[in-house]
């Protein structure tokens, strides 16, 4: 890549790309949770080079990019979304040197790489923080946070009643010495005040960054929080309890003001010719307001969790598809589908819930436990139904070994803030988060050279591991090849789709010459016999009928 604006192809796949022919537009991007895909020191925590020696894995799957969680320097008391420096990589990773051998091998096989940007807020542990703490109200250091004086008699309680996403207060008091100490607002967790997106000296410092990384070479950023930068003028109450929502609303959230942000990214990356790529993570409703953030001097994608959210539930799923789609196009935009990643249920345990609320909650011991082989059917019907749709497509790592959620981990091991800022109420994110099985002949399931694993694996990973899948016929690891090598053959992420009538709990469209039917409902529903399969589940159709829980795509030339 070049910084003259010609865009040098790094994977000679596509030419130049730009809002209309980006190679993001219909791309597959896998995305790689580093603490959890391969180890190799033995740490029992995943690091780049265990990246470097699995690539191959991710190649096989015919994905064009990849998506990496944040490995950067961090306290990880958000498991890395804690950012300590945003120019370098943990020790507990690896070094630089190692991020640049990973993208030059990634570059060799062809795959794209997207790193993840965190702008909202910084770690506590992050020397801009460090700095504004032991400095004075009004100071400089303290106006690149959101730093209020309390209310009350002494400024003893919070500037407003914000709550933090992980439950409790979203402010913390600090201790400075001074007789009326100050507050500063973190959105998350303690350990992650916000940025003040106000401050140009912030603004300046991002797009350092961003070119920091572009000139290393990375073709993209997922954007952490993308809704949440700028906060509502004065800081006002929140009104509504939107706590339980999916979405949650409120000055916090979704204001004007951010897009200005990204069209100064935008113009950065352009610097670096017409490749690089922002999509964002915007927990935004309204799928016109979601457009907003993929307008053609913006972002390039951005996440569809109204998608997500739909669950297994067929006139819900159309409405999405038709919604975002609609939305979407009216900017120009290509959507994206994605059914699992670091911060939801998996879907393989998700889509056999009856709870809708599952996929934020997370499952402990103490829950009914989900339908292992009902979860697994419909994750793979799913994931073959968004395969065939136009667009972006998201794979979460794991879920192309059908691995489900590890709903039985015990409370002393887990992680995440959530659990333990909600006192157990919310079990969190960490069953979704479980090192992966590689090799189920050796300890640890070969996540690392011994049996050392950061979280417990769950006995149902043995099974499902990598080498008992790979080149076997009918395994979720093939059916994934098969599929993501026939969207490719045919274009499907590029092409556009008509409804074909169907009954409740069906769904059937054309995109080109392939038929895509998924059987969301209690029936078998019989389709056409002189069309051939060309993927489905094994034991998807029987007797010329589509069984419920499956999918199957057909041949229509
Ligand atoms: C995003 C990340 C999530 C993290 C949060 C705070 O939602 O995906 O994992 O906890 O931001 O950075």
């Amino acid at each position: 890549m070049t910084a003259s604006g010609t865009a040098t192809d790094v994977t000679g796949r596509a030419e130049s790309a730009t809002g209309e022919d980006g190679w993001w537009r219909d791309a597959v991007i896998y995305q790689i949770y580093p603490r959890s895909f391969a180890d190799s020191d033995g740490d029992g925590m995943g690091d780049l080079n265990g990246i470097r020696e699995h690539l191959d894995h991710i190649e096989s799957l015919g994905v064009d990019a990849v998506w990496l969680s944040p490995f950067y320097p961090s306290p990880q008391a958000d498991a890395g979304y804690d950012v300590a420096d945003y120019r370098d990589v943990n020790p507990t990773f690896g070094t630089l040197a190692d991020f640049d051998a990973l993208l030059a091998q990634a570059h060799d096989l062809g795959l794209r790489v997207v790193i993840d940007l965190v702008p909202n807020h910084t770690s506590s542990e992050h020397a801009w923080f460090k700095a504004a703490v032991t400095s004075l109200p009004g100071s400089p250091e303290r106006a690149r946070y959101i730093f209020r004086d309390g209310k009350g008699a002494e400024g003893e309680l919070p500037p407003n009643n914000w709550g933090s996403v992980f439950g409790g207060t979203a402010w913390t008091r600090v201790e400075d010495g001074t007789e009326r100490p100050q507050w500063y607002l973190h959105l998350f967790d303690t350990r992650q005040p916000d940025l003040n997106w106000e401050n140009p000296e912030v603004i300046a410092e991002f797009k350092d960054v961003l070119r920091f990384w572009l000139s290393r070479g990375v073709d993209g950023f997922r954007i952490d929080v993308a809704h949440g930068l700028i906060k509502e003028k004065g800081l006002p109450d929140n009104l509504q309890d939107t706590s339980q929502d999916a979405t949650p609303t409120g000055p916090m959230w979704n204001q004007p003001g951010v897009h200005e942000i990204y069209r100064g990214w935008h113009r950065v990356l352009r610097e670096f010719g017409n490749d690089p790529m922002l999509v964002a993570e915007a927990w935004v409703s309204d799928p016109s307001a979601l457009a907003f953030y993929v307008r053609s001097d913006e972002m390039q994608q951005a996440f569809n969790f109204n998608f997500l959210l739909a669950g297994w539930d067929a006139s819900e799923m159309r409405r999405q598809i038709d919604q975002t789609r609609a939305a979407n196009a009216v900017v120009g935009a290509t959507t994206t589908w994605v059914l699992s990643n670091h911060d939801v249920v998996r879907h393989a345990t998700r889509l056999a819930m009856t709870d809708r609320n599952a996929w934020r909650h997370g499952i402990g011991p103490e829950d009914p436990q989900p339908d292992a082989a009902l979860g697994l059917d419909r994750a793979r019907a799913a994931t073959m139904f968004i395969l065939a749709l136009p667009g972006g497509a998201y794979i979460y790592q794991g879920e192309e070994l059908g691995l489900p959620e590890h709903t039985t981990l015990p409370s002393d091991v887990r992680q995440d803030p959530t659990f333990r800022r909600t006192g157990g109420k919310v079990i969190g994110r960490d069953g979704c988060r479980v090192p992966l099985p590689w090799d189920s002949t050796r300890p640890g399931l070969g996540f690392g050279p011994d049996e050392n694993t950061w979280l417990p694996q769950p006995d149902s990973f043995a099974g499902l591991a990598a080498d008992r899948q790979n080149g076997v016929p009918g395994s979720t690891l093939e059916l994934y090849r098969a599929a993501i090598a026939i969207r490719r053959e045919r274009a499907l992420g590029d092409g556009d789709i008509a409804w074909n009538p169907s009954p409740d709990g069906v769904l059937d469209f054309t995109n080109g010459t392939t038929r895509i039917v998924l059987n969301a409902s209690a029936d078998p529903f019989p389709l056409e016999a002189v069309e051939t399969v060309l993927a489905s589940s094994d034991d998807a159709v029987r007797d010329g009928e589509l069984l419920p829980n499956h999918a199957v795509w057909l041949d229509v030339d």
